[in-house]
């Protein structure tokens, strides 16, 4: 078969199953699957696949039919300019998130110094490998309670060539006293329990376990802000990714906690994305 003629069945078929974006997710597979970047299927439109790489193809257009994200179906999504194995253990990381990065980029280039830096809830590793990249000289931390997710944020960190120390704990339970760091970033779960029925199909094919912020999404947000405090050093900074309505909630809680020099940042969208506060004994 040629690879134009694959396309138009994988489109036509996405099409008919109201697969979003079925155009853009069938070139997507079909040049994973041969290992060329799109612009090579679309100037190659006559070659003639190979039948492995048609069964390959159709497999795979199954998942899709079934609302698998391309993602995890390729084991491939961009952030930070930097390429991150996903597959369904772990959320996709999200452009938004970049926000997060961006900023803790920026506080720790205030610092001349080397610090300590930890991403709590870590997933794809996503947040601490690109920080890893892009920040000299610091020492970085990952946690997350979830084994399948360590695996595959361990191996974002080898295929990006950076270095970070892993730890499985829910939240800080497996962290020592003596563990101290100048930055903590988090991006947790903050979906309404009720809220999670709601969303997408696709989404729903993302762990519960990354999505789910209890009844009114703030669980983590209480138990983080409260308990960084033990695991930051003195004028050390936490920084929070936020779903688009939590900012005042959110604020709030740096409060009471008596973080100092609380302030937010919105996304591209203009929608408020990260809450950051410093804790000062
Ligand atoms: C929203 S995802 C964020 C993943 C990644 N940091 C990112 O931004 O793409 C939240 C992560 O928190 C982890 N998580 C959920 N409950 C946790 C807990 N009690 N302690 C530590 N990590 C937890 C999940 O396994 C998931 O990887």
């Amino acid at each position: 078969m040629k690879i134009k003629e694959i396309l138009k069945i994988g489109i036509d078929n996405l099409k008919e199953n109201n697969i979003e974006e079925y155009n853009l997710k069938t070139k997507i597979l079909l040049s994973s699957i041969l290992n060329k970047p799109k612009e090579y299927i679309m100037i190659h439109e006559d070659d003639e696949l190979e039948e492995k790489e048609e069964k390959e193809f159709f497999l795979k257009l199954e998942k899709l039919k079934n609302n698998e994200p391309i993602q995890y179906i390729i084991n491939s999504q961009e952030f930070m300019g930097l390429d991150f194995f996903v597959d369904n253990n772990v959320l996709i990381p999200q452009s938004d998130t970049e926000i997060l990065v961006q900023e803790v980029i920026n506080i720790a280039n205030k610092y001349n110094q080397k610090l300590d830096i930890l991403d709590l809830c870590t997933g794809s590793g996503a947040i601490v490998v690109s920080l890893a990249k892009k920040i000299k000289n610091c020492n970085f931390w990952a946690s997350d309670i979830s084994k399948d997710a360590l695996k595959i944020a361990k191996k974002n960190a080898s295929n990006n060539g950076v270095i970070v120390s892993f730890i499985e704990s829910d939240l800080f339970e497996n962290f020592s006293k003596f563990d101290k760091f100048d930055i903590i970033a988090s991006n947790p779960p903050y979906i309404k329990t009720d809220v999670i029925k709601m969303l997408s199909e696709e989404v729903k094919k993302e762990p519960k376990i990354a999505l789910d912020g209890g009844k009114d999404g703030l669980f983590f947000y209480r138990k983080i802000i409260k308990e960084a405090k033990k695991y930051l050093k003195n004028g050390g900074i936490l920084a929070l990714e936020i779903g688009y309505d939590q900012k005042d909630e959110v604020e709030k809680l740096f409060k009471e906690n008596e973080y100092i020099e609380i302030y937010s940042k919105k996304d591209f969208a203009q929608n408020d994305r990260v809450v950051v506060g410093k804790y000062k004994i």
